[in-house]
């Protein structure tokens, strides 16, 4: 039987990026099927993660997400990330690869992604106090830490495990732990420690001098967009959100950009990376996705977005990439 991809298009420049990727499902025979996520979810039906998605994600091979967030939903106590959340907690997709590329740059965040502050208590006492807490287990944090070790030694790469062990008591665990598995299990993976507060300057001044980061939910979250920023923006960094077993979820870093949606002029380029990501690491066709990554480059080349300085619309860029991809695929 063939794959099938449940597609989310979500929110704001959601459903015009997820169109491009759609395009590129068809153009390699690959089935897919559109649920109803997020803000406009939450308008149609009250809730952001509709049963009916929830268990079409479970049947599916793979997920792919495009973006949530409406900007009359911000702060509300019903709101569509929460439906991104909770769909990660329930495919169990701890592992958020989140790769950022450029010239002399080639860095992986590992990012943590079920627990920390996105998943501890939280609430409001009666003195008026309202808290997020921070929690990890030491099991949490050994299986990230585990995919960090083996994503590194697989490029022959280093490992940073990155932070705050200055303040914050969960990253003692983090770093006893992280330390202990590098000795016990990855003496030959290069390990070294960063505080998450220099680091991030670190990833400004000198993203050519770091691998392979390792870090909890929230550090991960900010990371991956300054990340994002010292290589071409935002509109190019896609993600693969993987568990032990079941579908991945696979989606860009950025959301939904309620100031440009409806316009024409998102760039698709991170939507169709994190399809990429879908392809390899989700389908296991690798060379689908190789294919799909040169197309592109070859693509923002030709017809760069706004974003990027040039005047290609959302779809020209769609367009640039399914012709490079038709043209590598008949060679
Ligand atoms: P954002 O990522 O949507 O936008 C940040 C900036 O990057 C904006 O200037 C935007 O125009 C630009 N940008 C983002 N993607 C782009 C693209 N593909 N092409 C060109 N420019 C792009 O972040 P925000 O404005 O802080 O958040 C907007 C909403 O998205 C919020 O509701 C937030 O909760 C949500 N959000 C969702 C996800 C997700 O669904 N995975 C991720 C991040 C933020
Ligand atoms: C991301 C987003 C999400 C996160 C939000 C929308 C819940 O910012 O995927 O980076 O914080 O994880
Ligand atoms: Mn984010």
């Amino acid at each position: 039987m063939s794959a099938h991809v449940a597609v989310l298009p979500g929110d704001g420049i959601g459903p015009e990026v997820a169109a491009e990727a759609i395009r590129v499902l068809g153009t390699l025979g690959i089935d897919h099927s559109e649920h109803p996520f997020g803000g406009n979810a939450i308008l149609d039906q009250g809730t952001p993660l509709p049963e009916e998605t929830l268990a079409a994600c479970r049947e599916a091979d793979a997920v792919l997400l495009a973006a949530v967030g409406l900007p009359e939903l911000e702060g509300k106590p019903v709101r569509p990330e929460q439906g991104l959340l909770g769909l990660r907690r329930e495919l169990g997709v701890y592992a958020n690869l989140r790769p950022a590329r450029a010239e002399g740059i080639d860095m992986l965040i590992v990012r943590e992604l079920t627990g920390g502050l996105y998943f501890g208590a939280k609430g409001t006492r009666d003195d008026g106090t309202w808290f997020d807490t921070c929690e990890y287990t030491r099991t949490e944090v050994e299986r990230i830490a585990r995919c960090g070790f083996n994503l590194a030694r697989a490029r022959s790469g280093r490992l940073t495990s990155v932070d705050k062990v200055n303040v914050m008591h969960t990253s003692r665990l983090w770093r006893d732990v992280v330390s202990e598995l590098g000795a016990e299990e990855y003496s030959d993976v290069p390990l070294d420690h960063a505080l998450v507060d220099s680091f991030a300057m670190t990833i400004v001044n000198a993203p050519g001098t770091i691998d392979v980061v390792l870090t909890e939910n929230t550090f991960g979250d900010i990371l991956s967009d300054v990340a994002a920023a010292v290589t071409g923006g935002l509109g190019l960094a896609g993600s693969a959100s993987l568990g032990d077993d079941g579908p991945g979820l696979f989606e860009p870093v950025h959301g939904s950009a309620p100031q440009i949606a409806g316009r024409g002029i998102a760039n698709p380029a991170a939507m169709l990376r994190s399809t990429a990501l879908l392809l390899r690491h989700g389908l296991d066709r690798a060379t689908d996705a190789d294919a799909l990554d040169a197309a592109i480059d070859e693509a923002l080349r030709d017809a760069p977005t706004p974003d990027l300085g040039g005047s290609a619309s959302t779809s020209a860029l769609g367009d640039a990439v399914l012709h490079a991809l038709d043209r590598s695929r008949t060679l």
